[in-house]
């Protein structure tokens, strides 16, 4: 598969007021064309900032270090702000957790909707954008769309709101979607049409698809291929059914054993629970040795010794460990 994105040892860190921390250490991946990968992880692994730094989007005391992310054979960390700004919304867009947050209130869905055309094709027709934006509302799910497009974001449920959001970044035909936590704020039935909705999606515009979520089985069903996170290093990566049926890294076995269903078929796991305890350790970046010792189950002192390399233990399935579960 050919690669989409290529991203090179970015680093990124943010400066407050006790100092600087990197959030992101030299993380390298890349995304194959039409490929769906879901990016996992607890809160504070580095997952949104990642997400951003492909668009360059991170807040003003955001620092980036030394890296690359080539697409189309440019670098987005390094081209101008004009260009970068023509590759945002259109090439590659990106859907949010909280809807309300992201759409302004002021104006209709479908002006929303509209601008978002306009904004990269500031000539269109009025009758050819009406019809855009129409058929990208029902194609998004939205029934109604003539009706509904003269509706203001509070008029609308959440599930559709979320829907509007994938109407908006779907609407310049994007190559690469990036959805941060789409589904967190809904509840479980409307969470499966939108992961429904993106599925189809991939299949309909050859999408290729950037799933940021801390939900291993969330993201399943969407997903080809899996790169999880820990304070803000890649610890593995592989394909979903090598993840789910071998993972390496201790880490990644522990977020499989807090899924409930998983459990319940895994009756050789007798250990349930519900969640790994502890959290990630604030200010890793400033310890030695791997960053998920003092959670793991299977740590030994040479752990601490240094922070492991990403290994390739079977092919395109690397892990950070010097103790994978293999
Ligand atoms: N604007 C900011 N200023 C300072 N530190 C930040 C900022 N945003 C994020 N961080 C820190 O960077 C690290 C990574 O945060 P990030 O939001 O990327 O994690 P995440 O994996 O998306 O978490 P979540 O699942 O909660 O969304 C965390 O330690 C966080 O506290
Ligand atoms: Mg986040």
């Amino acid at each position: 598969m050919a690669n989409l994105l290529e991203a090179r040892d970015v680093t990124v860190s943010y400066l407050s007021s006790d100092g600087s921390h990197t959030a992101l250490d030299r993380v390298s991946f890349s995304l194959g064309k039409g490929e769906s990968v879901g990016l996992v992880g607890e809160s504070g692994s580095g997952k949104t900032t990642l997400g951003l730094s492909i668009l360059r989007l991170l807040p003003q005391n955001a620092v980036y270090g030394a890296g690359s992310i080539l697409y189309d054979g440019k670098d987005l960390l390094s081209m101008d702000e004009k260009s970068i700004s023509r590759v945002r919304g259109k090439d590659i867009s990106i859907v949010f957790q909280d809807p309300l947050a992201s759409l302004d209130p002021l104006f209709t869905v479908g002006y929303q909707i509209a601008e978002t055309v306009r904004a990269h094709r500031p000539g269109i027709g009025k009758a050819e954008l009406g019809t855009i934006v129409i058929s990208i509302m029902e194609a998004a799910g939205l029934a109604g769309a003539e009706s509904l497009q003269h509706r203001y974001p509070h008029e609308l449920s959440g599930g559709m709101r979320q829907r509007v959001m994938i109407a908006i970044a779907l609407v310049n035909n994007p190559v690469l979607l990036i959805a941060d936590e789409p589904t967190t704020a809904l509840d479980v039935t409307i969470q499966a049409q939108i992961i429904d909705l993106l599925k189809r999606a991939k299949q309909q515009y050859s999408l290729t698809i950037l799933l940021i979520t801390h939900d291993l089985g969330v993201a399943y069903e969407l997903v080809d291929r899996f790169i999880i996170m820990y304070g803000g290093v890649i610890v593995e990566q592989g394909h979903r059914e090598e993840i789910f049926a071998k993972p390496y890294h201790p880490y990644t076995k522990a977020l499989l054993m807090a899924i409930p269903e998983l459990m319940d078929i895994a009756v050789h796991n007798p250990h349930r629970l519900s969640a790994i305890p502890g959290a990630v350790r604030p200010h890793y970046d400033k310890y030695r040795g791997c960053r998920f010792y003092d959670r793991c189950s299977y740590r030994t002192p040479e752990c601490l010794d240094k922070d492991p390399d990403l290994t390739e233990y079977s092919p395109g399935h690397p892990a950070r460990c010097i103790h994978p579960l293999l």
